[in-house]
């Protein structure tokens, strides 16, 4: 699970402008400010190939990195973000839902929860519509790191609450993975995971 090679290929606004090979791809999904391009960073050990920002709302489109020349990770734009001006909010139920349902090629949604607040019904909310239409998730519980904030919002404590509401909740309980992209924490764990996956 080494990465040599990481390239970005494009950014497209619908489903069927990405790209049309057959090459086995993961989604990053997850609530704006969650840490998904953050995480794509931290997992290419590179700065910038994907565009951070402290303010939610930055990623916009569906963005397609191809690493090591054989498989894709995607970067997506955030749900729960309702403060932004029209223009700059993304519909995430009119165009990236159309990626998840008629994505062939998709392997797995990693879906981003912030493990340093309480659990937040969006985030329980995308997960049971990913396994209402039989969608294989991986958790991955960001910013492990903050170990601030008050009583009952250390991230391991958030982390337990939330996966107790998923075994309440869902048949199926999805494998899940502890990272921070401030320490590197889980990176490995992760990509071991992805490649795994891959060789189903
Ligand atoms: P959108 O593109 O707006 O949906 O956001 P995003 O999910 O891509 O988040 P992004 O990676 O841009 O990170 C948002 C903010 O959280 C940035 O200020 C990051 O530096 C910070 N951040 C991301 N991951 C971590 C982490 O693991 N730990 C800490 N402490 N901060 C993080
Ligand atoms: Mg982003």
């Amino acid at each position: 699970s080494q990465i040599k090679d990481v390239q970005f290929v494009k950014s497209s606004g619908r489903a069927k402008d990405c790209p049309r090979d057959e090459r086995p791809e993961f989604a990053v999904l997850g609530r704006s400010n969650v840490g998904k391009s953050s995480l794509i960073n931290a997992l290419v050990k590179k700065k910038e190939v994907a565009l951070t920002s402290k303010k939610p709302g930055k990623t916009q489109m569906i963005n397609h990195f191809l690493v090591n020349k054989s498989w894709y990770i995607v970067d997506l734009p955030g749900y729960g973000f309702a403060k932004a001006p029209d223009a700059a909010r993304t519909d995430w139920s009119s165009f990236t839902k159309g990626y998840f349902l008629h994505r062939e090629t998709l392997v797995a949604v990693l879906l981003l929860i912030d493990a340093s607040v309480p659990p937040q019904k969006i985030d329980l909310d995308c997960a049971s519509w990913l396994e209402r239409n039989k969608i294989p998730i991986t958790f991955v519980f960001t910013k492990s790191d903050k170990m601030k904030g008050g009583k009952g919002t250390r991230p391991d404590e958030n982390i337990r609450n939330f996966q107790q509401l998923i075994r309440q909740n869902y048949r199926h309980h999805p494998p899940w993975i502890m990272t921070s992209s401030v320490t590197g924490l889980g990176r490995d764990d992760l990509l071991l995971h992805m490649s795994q996956l891959r060789n189903y």
